[in-house]
């Protein structure tokens, strides 16, 4: 049996410039204990909980513009008092060695008109509504107003709220950025069929409806540099009713096309998660964007110590994110690499807004005398 420390997910690995010590990520995980859309001081130690030199942890979904919101209390960066409260969160990760990139959301048509400024409508690629409650992580977020369609040329604005954000979160002393592009939010209305009906060039062909989504990945790249972006998709999801009829020429597409401007990492949801909670298994579907996408493949989804150990020794993944177990293991990596039992996670309160409870007092294994 390999000794503990040579589980290949617990060896080092180089993405890009960054020199991981280990390939355990921290998936972006929304916690709504940001009261308003400000992050607040008792993130701090949530983050810091997760930290470990050389690890990798991507922050909860955090919005780009006063249109982006869908939920309570979850955070944003498009105002300067949301940067300077991100920056001691961030700086507290450097200080410990982590390596610390932003999710840049844009919920769309999730929302209603309670988040929106001026009570108007979220914004879309269309103007069909969701069904009146959707189920998400096991809870029912309150009701979807129509949302409006966005004209044509209204895209470039949004495109550019998602490059003053990356701006923002460099500002703030974040590494990179992470584009949410997954889970049926704003950019997934685009790229999936189910829900754009559009008739200018951002509908129709797969090459429209990915348009604006490139169109926010060059923008960020011009922005802040490739090397510093990263993407999460979820082509085979159908979260918020966002299915798409051919989800691996989706994939497909946007993994050539994101190799054309050198993206950092690609982090893929394995199919197996289209609900969450409820586990199928498809063994190594991911492996075709594995094979078409020439950066870091961070795969995800209802791992667990040892299928992330072989997908990482299989080539399968570079990098694996763990999303409740970490949530549930502030020291995750040293629960695997000692194969010490896992904290279980507590649903009920992944969403409370308790600065404490269910956030920060998950408790840490005790620390051996012989390490
Ligand atoms: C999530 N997930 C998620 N995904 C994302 O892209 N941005 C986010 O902000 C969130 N927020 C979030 C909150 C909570 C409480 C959960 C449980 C999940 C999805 C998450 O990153 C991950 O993809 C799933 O949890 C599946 O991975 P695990 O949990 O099986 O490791």
């Amino acid at each position: 049996m390999a000794a503990p420390t040579e589980q290949p997910l617990l060896t080092p690995y180089q993405m890009g410039k960054f020199s991981l010590s280990h390939r355990v990520v921290l998936a972006p995980l929304t916690r709504q204990r940001s009261y308003g859309n400000v992050p607040q001081p008792h993130a701090i130690l949530y983050y810091s909980q997760r930290t470990t030199k050389g690890g990798l942890l991507i922050s909860e979904a955090t919005g780009v513009s006063d249109t982006a919101q869908g939920y309570p209390d979850t955070p944003g960066i498009w105002t300067k008092e949301q940067v300077e409260a991100w920056k001691p969160i961030v700086n507290d990760v450097h200080e410990k060695g982590g390596i610390f990139f932003c999710q840049l959301w844009h919920v769309g048509r999730v929302s209603n008109t309670g988040f929106q400024p001026n009570g108007q409508s979220p914004i879309s690629s269309t103007d069909k509504p969701l069904k009146p409650k959707l189920r998400s992580n096991q809870v029912d977020v309150a009701e979807f107003s129509p949302p409006r369609r966005l004209k044509t040329e209204e895209i470039p604005e949004i495109v550019n709220h998602f490059r003053l954000a990356a701006r923002n979160a460099i500002e703030a002393g974040f590494d990179g950025v992470e584009i949410h592009g997954a889970h049926g939010y704003l950019l997934e209305q685009f790229m999936k069929d189910n829900v754009n009906d559009r008739t200018d060039q951002y509908g129709g062909s797969l090459e429209n409806r990915c348009r604006f989504v490139l169109e926010v990945v060059e923008a960020i790249c011009q922005e802040i540099g490739s090397d510093k972006v990263g993407i999460r998709l979820s082509p085979f999801a159908d979260y918020a009713e966002s299915g798409d009829s051919d989800p691996l020429a989706l994939g497909l597409y946007m993994m050539e096309a994101l190799n054309k401007y050198g993206l950092l990492y690609a982090h893929v949801v394995e199919p197996r998660m289209i609900t969450v909670g409820e586990r199928t298994e498809t063994s190594h579907s991911l492996l075709p964007f594995r094979k078409a996408f020439k950066g870091t493949l961070i795969a995800v989804g209802g791992y667990n110590k040892e299928d992330g150990n072989k997908a990482i020794a299989d080539g399968y993944a570079d990098l694996v994110a763990f999303g409740r177990f970490f949530l549930a293991n502030p020291d995750l990596p040293r629960r695997f690499k000692l194969d010490a039992p896992l904290n279980k996670y507590n649903r009920s309160t992944f969403y409370i807004s308790d600065p404490v409870i269910g956030y920060t007092d998950y408790p840490f294994l005790e620390q051996a005398s012989t390490e």
